[in-house]
């Protein structure tokens, strides 16, 4: 496989970090850039992370030394020196807009972990098992920013990918009507380790800004068709959410009712998850996982200690399906938050776009 020169933007952050420990090693893609505010501008990596490194993997080696850009006023020497960058900034929604368009714009693709272009109509917002197919939109988003190669692909909201792997088949089988979900969802989401957030030891939050809207709407996207150059939302189901922040690291636990058009029995909807692939399966992608979907049989299963890392923290995990008395199952899912809801879901994507030519 051709290999590829590439740059992080936010490596010093929660994501970042992942995205620098997961890269590290990787087959296909080499780190040339770490980029971040001027904060950290003109320092070592490992200097400009400092105490905030919150992997439980220490620092790669080769990438402490490397000196950190400013993403803003370095952008032209670091499109120069990569073939495409991951994106994962805090910072406000219209200026990661208007930076990730630049980046783009300057023919760097850019595969982003920020919300910031979600609902861009000509931005395919992609889980590479689900909806591989909006990568076509690319085409119409070049179009309209007038590039030859710079595009933006973002990945969805880490709360999504729970739940929305184990409604997709259904889906396509049996026609989802309604769907209910809570989420539980881990400190490391807001980019918190328990050491820099210590009031959530022992406490539960009630809230997270936005969560819920992103929650509701984003699968609809995912599940969306292109017409005209555009990709519209998906109609149905309806789907109302609650989130909410819990005592735990990592890992992103939802608790799922769902009401279908025709009704499976249980085996069948097991039997869907089991046999479950998407194209990084049938592509042999480096960081899909081989089982996409992992049921559980015993009834304390999936926990976010035990099972989050499963397949290298890119599955999802399943459990307690059952029927209900006012929707016809309910059951529970846990994925990642930061692997394959954040880093690890955009390092797949960006294999995906590889495997398909898409940086050439
Ligand atoms: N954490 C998750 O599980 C998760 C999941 C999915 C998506 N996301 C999204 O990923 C993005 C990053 O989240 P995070 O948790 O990694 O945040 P974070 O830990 O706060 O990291 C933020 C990064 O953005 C950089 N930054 C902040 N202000 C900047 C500025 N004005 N100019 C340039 N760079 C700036 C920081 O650089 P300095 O270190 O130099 O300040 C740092 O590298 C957010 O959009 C978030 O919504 C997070």
């Amino acid at each position: 496989m051709k290999q590829y020169n590439v740059g992080i933007l936010g490596a010093t952050g929660m994501v970042g970090q992942r995205f620098a420990t997961l890269l590290a090693e990787h087959p296909w893609f080499n780190v040339k850039v770490l980029a971040a505010s001027p904060r950290s501008a003109g320092k070592t990596y490992e200097e400009a992370v400092g105490s905030r490194w919150a992997m439980t993997v220490p620092m790669p080696e080769k990438l402490k030394g490397m000196i950190v850009r400013d993403l803003n006023a370095d952008m032209d020497s670091i499109v120069n020196d990569v073939d495409f960058v991951f994106c994962a900034v805090d910072m406000k929604k219209d200026e990661i807009k208007a930076l990730e368009e630049r980046y783009a714009k300057a023919e760097c693709p850019v595969i982003s972990n920020n919300s910031a272009h979600r609902f861009t109509p000509d931005v395919p917002m992609v889980v590479p098992e689900i909806n591989p197919q909006h990568l076509e939109i690319i085409e119409a988003q070049k179009k309209r920013l007038g590039t030859k190669k710079g595009f933006i692909a973002v990945k969805s909201n880490c709360s999504i990918q729970s739940y929305v792997p184990a409604l997709h088949p259904l889906r396509e089988k049996f026609g989802l009507t309604k769907v209910l979900a809570c989420t539980y969802q881990a400190i490391s989401g807001a980019g918190k380790t328990f050491e820099t957030w210590p009031e959530m030891v022992d406490n539960l939050i009630p809230f997270i800004g936005g969560e819920e809207e992103k929650s509701e709407q984003e699968p609809l996207k995912v599940w969306g068709t292109i017409e005209n150059g555009e990709i519209v939302k998906a109609t149905a189901p309806s789907i109302t959410t609650q989130c909410l922040r819990v005592p735990v690291s990592d890992g992103h636990t939802a608790a799922v009712f769902v009401s279908f058009e025709k009704k499976p029995t249980k085996e069948e909807i097991l039997d869907l998850w089991k046999n479950f692939k998407g194209e990084p399966q049938e592509l042999d992608l480096p960081s899909a996982p081989k089982q996409f979907i992992h049921y559980f049989e015993e009834d304390n299963r999936p926990q976010a200690n035990l099972d989050r890392n499963l397949e290298k923290g890119m599955a999802v995990s399943v459990g307690r399906l059952r029927e209900d008395t006012q929707y016809d199952y309910k059951f529970v899912c846990l994925s990642h938050n930061t692997l394959r809801g954040a880093a690890g879901g955009g390092v797949l994507l960006a294999e995906l776009l590889a495997a398909k030519g898409y940086f050439d």
